[in-house]
């Protein structure tokens, strides 16, 4: 048996910070147990209570396993793990994204505070940031996340927090992160950034000076659409509060999905190039393609935040989207078209998946407010998995000479 695998502060392992990506990836937090090549699912949901582990409750229950819903082996072993990834000095997980990111919000905000965000964002943020925040006194100002300035402009006294997407949802514009920590940092606010589209491979937002980061483990970090997660990492004080208000809130993350997280996290690296290339090259043919009237990927020139996607996230990710010639009807034939690539409202999994947002992903945000961030009619989001390309391109081509016979048709 390990000593005590359970220690108090935490199952945090060494100092991994002189290590690689790969190296953190692979081994940071990991947890052996009689010297086991991988952390066992620990499936229990209490610990026996010790003159430790009474201390480390007396200190604040962080990293202490006392109950499953607080801490369990696993979710100290993915914690661990994304504070090395993102260069961060703690990390809490989540039952899911949405977990994570409103665990957060109402922890830094309460009622009579303001926040500055972003009408383009993720479906499920921008709904608590509509409907739930105003219902409990959280004053809520939309600006533009491309534009750090309207950011600045928009803060007022009671400003609190200022948030924002690395990558927005789902038209991918690319929000300078340099720029925005130094407005937050200079008006007192707490910067908070969702980096789920660029992982913690394609972008570090901690170390460009925002205070905390959030995923949804469910999309890269995960990595085989088999489980749903939530990660926030950033500055240690920060985070003993929203894990503070995890305790009470609940979305804590079960042993077994934290298992199958670890998991996916060890190969994120090796992962993410394969996407990011494959990404690339599909959007470089899909520019040249009759059928499509624009392309969005950091890639590409024509990207209207090019530059500061070159800064920012210069790896790329999986996200690609553009604009089937013929709206809606024409996107979805062409969706239904595919083969190989399968229609669903996910992300980041080994899996090329595509879907409309306009009836998914962002089905509940008002039509003016997506034709505003720019999901027009046709508008397509597809996140490029790691299959062969030359096989997605294939299903791609033969699906947009699908949509296209279709509109030739009813014509
Ligand atoms: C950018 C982004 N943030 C957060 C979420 C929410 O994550 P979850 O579904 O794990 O709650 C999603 C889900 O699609 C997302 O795309």
């Amino acid at each position: 048996m390990i000593d005590d695998p359970m220690t108090s502060p935490g199952c945090m392992q060494g100092d991994d910070t002189d290590k690689g990506f790969a190296t953190k990836a692979v081994h940071s937090g990991m947890q052996d147990v009689e010297g086991s090549a991988a952390t066992p699912i620990f499936l229990t949901s209490t610990y026996k209570l010790t003159d430790e582990r009474y201390k480390g409750w007396a200190d604040g229950a962080q990293h202490t396993l006392i109950y499953s819903r607080i801490s369990s082996l696993n979710s100290e072993v993915v914690s661990a793990k994304i504070a090395a990834l993102e260069g961060a000095e703690d990390a809490e997980v989540f039952s899911s994204g949405m977990a994570a990111i409103s665990t957060t919000l109402f922890t830094l905000l309460s009622s009579g505070d303001h926040i500055v965000a972003s009408a383009d964002c993720y479906g499920g943020t921008y709904g608590l940031l509509t409907e739930i925040m105003p219902r409990m006194g959280i004053e809520v100002t939309m600006a533009d996340m491309r534009d750090p300035a309207s950011y600045e402009e928009a803060i007022q006294e009671n400003t609190k927090v200022l948030y924002v997407e690395t990558m927005t949802n789902p038209v991918l514009k690319v929000c300078d992160l340099e720029a925005m920590a130094e407005i937050a940092e200079r008006n007192g606010a707490v910067s908070v950034v969702d980096n789920t589209f660029a992982s913690p491979w394609g972008c570090n937002p901690i170390k460009m000076g925002f205070d905390i980061v959030l995923h949804s483990g469910t999309k890269y970090l995960g990595g085989h659409a088999d489980l749903i997660a939530g990660l926030v990492a950033g500055k240690k004080e920060l985070i003993a509060d929203i894990f503070f208000s995890k305790i009470h809130y609940g979305g804590a993350a079960d042993p077994h999905m934290c298992y199958l997280l670890e998991r996916g996290m060890r190969t994120l690296h090796t992962r993410m190039p394969v996407h990011a290339s494959n990404s690339a090259e599909l959007a470089r043919r899909l520019e040249s393609h009759d059928m499509v009237e624009s392309v969005r990927h950091t890639s590409l020139k024509s990207h209207p935040d090019y530059e500061v996607a070159q800064r920012i996230m210069p790896k790329g990710s999986g996200m690609l989207a553009f604009v089937v010639k013929g709206g809606d009807e024409a996107a979805l034939r062409f969706m239904r078209s595919l083969d190989t690539i399968f229609e669903a409202t996910s992300l980041g999994g080994v899996e090329s998946l595509v879907e409309c947002p306009f009836n998914s992903s962002h089905m509940f945000v008002p039509e003016e407010v997506r034709h505003e961030a720019g999901v027009i009619p046709g508008f397509v989001r597809m996140s490029v998995g790691i299959e062969d390309v030359e096989d997605l391109w294939k299903d791609i081509d033969g699906a947009l000479k699908a949509a296209n016979k279709f509109l030739e048709t009813r014509a």
